[in-house]
């Protein structure tokens, strides 16, 4: 995700406008969880404080947690202990978006009597996942991104526990990537003959670690989008499909074909607007054409003839300059990248 995660949280970076991190927190406070640790690196702390809060926008608490090094997944959820205490706890990996949530999978562990149980979902390829191998429909090995998987079940980021696990993550050692893996001390409570119990889950799941993923999610979300227009639409503008437009926003002599949405006094002026698009909050756009993707927060973007499938930073400026010789001016950061025909 670099350049984007130079300058911030990729758990930050809006699908459909809001940030990955709160499709997340909406699905576990609507499974009843009210009580929320965020684990940060201390230099991600005050981004994620500014952006997410204390929790009051959603009726919860949450508090924020240091992991001091990235030494893996087990250690981030060891870091939380003295948070989570004796009880019983979901972990969710602030970059997985799930169609349905994690309510029936929640619900489903209060009712039986499981040391810890894993979401699994069947892919074609799993080897960049955790993958499960299961015997008359229990599990009974859990490996990490295997090069030969036993089975197309990948594992998906968000787990129950109960204090066992961190006897178990007391008990692995580093990966070959020299992190603490969850999926290793998963395998240790199998081995220690704790229960551990499969959920299979049905609809989508997205796991947002590249471009690619980050501009699908934004496709799946804007699948959901109910048409709502509290912005200002001219007679010469023309909409078809679902359209959400945030208040303050103008759109002047443009079309705007859904599912998209555009946020808060951006602006969008004779230009065309496609299917899949997120234009940001204070976006301005004119005589361009865009359509499958995601436009953040204050970028401007004028007499460009067509944008697809692209990812736009904050405060982007991309126009057409006036001055000669006809060339492409750029200033572009560390790991851009630009597709030019
Ligand atoms: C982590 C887990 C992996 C799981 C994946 C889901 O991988 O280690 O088992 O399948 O999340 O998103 P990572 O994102 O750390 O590579």
């Amino acid at each position: 995700m670099r350049p984007l995660t130079y300058t911030g949280a990729k758990h930050l970076i809006p699908v459909a406008n809001k940030p990955v991190i709160f499709y997340s927190i909406e699905a576990v406070v609507q499974a009843g969880i009210k009580e929320l640790g965020i684990v940060v690196s201390p230099h991600r702390e005050e981004e994620f404080k500014i952006a997410v809060g204390d929790g009051s926008r959603w009726g919860v608490k949450i508090s924020y947690i240091l992991q001091h090094q990235p030494k893996g997944l087990a250690h981030a959820v060891s870091c939380a202990h003295e948070f989570v205490g004796r009880a019983p706890f979901l972990v969710y990996l602030g970059d997985n978006l799930l169609e349905n949530g994690v309510t029936d999978f929640v619900r489903e562990f209060e009712r039986g009597h499981a040391n810890a149980s894993i979401v699994l979902y069947e892919v074609e390829d799993p080897r960049s996942f955790g993958v499960a191998q299961l015997k008359d429909g229990q599990i009974i090995r859990v490996i990490e991104k295997p090069k030969d998987p036993p089975s197309n079940l990948a594992i998906v980021g968000v787990y129950l526990f109960d204090e066992k696990i961190f006897e178990a993550i007391r008990e692995i050692k580093p990966s070959w990537r020299d992190e603490l893996e969850i999926t290793d001390a998963i395998q240790r409570l199998i081995d220690k003959g704790y229960r551990v119990t499969p959920h299979l889950v049905q609809g989508w799941w997205k796991d947002v670690g590249k471009p690619e993923d980050m501009l699908h999610a934004n496709r799946l979300l804007l699948e959901r989008i109910m048409t709502q227009i509290a912005g200002e639409l001219d007679g010469r503008s023309q909409i078809t499909g679902r359209v959400q437009i945030a208040p303050g926003a103008q759109i002047k002599n443009s079309e705007l074909r859904g599912p998209l949405v555009i946020g808060e006094g951006a602006l969008i002026e004779d230009s065309f607007i496609g299917p899949f698009t997120a234009v940001g909050p204070r976006v301005t756009i004119r005589h361009s054409e865009i359509e499958y993707s995601i436009v953040m927060e204050g970028s401007q973007i004028e007499g460009i003839g067509r944008i697809d499938h692209s990812l736009i930073g904050r405060n982007v400026e991309l126009t057409r300059s006036p001055v000669k010789p006809k060339a492409y001016k750029m200033m572009l950061g560390d790991n851009s990248k630009v597709g030019i025909i």
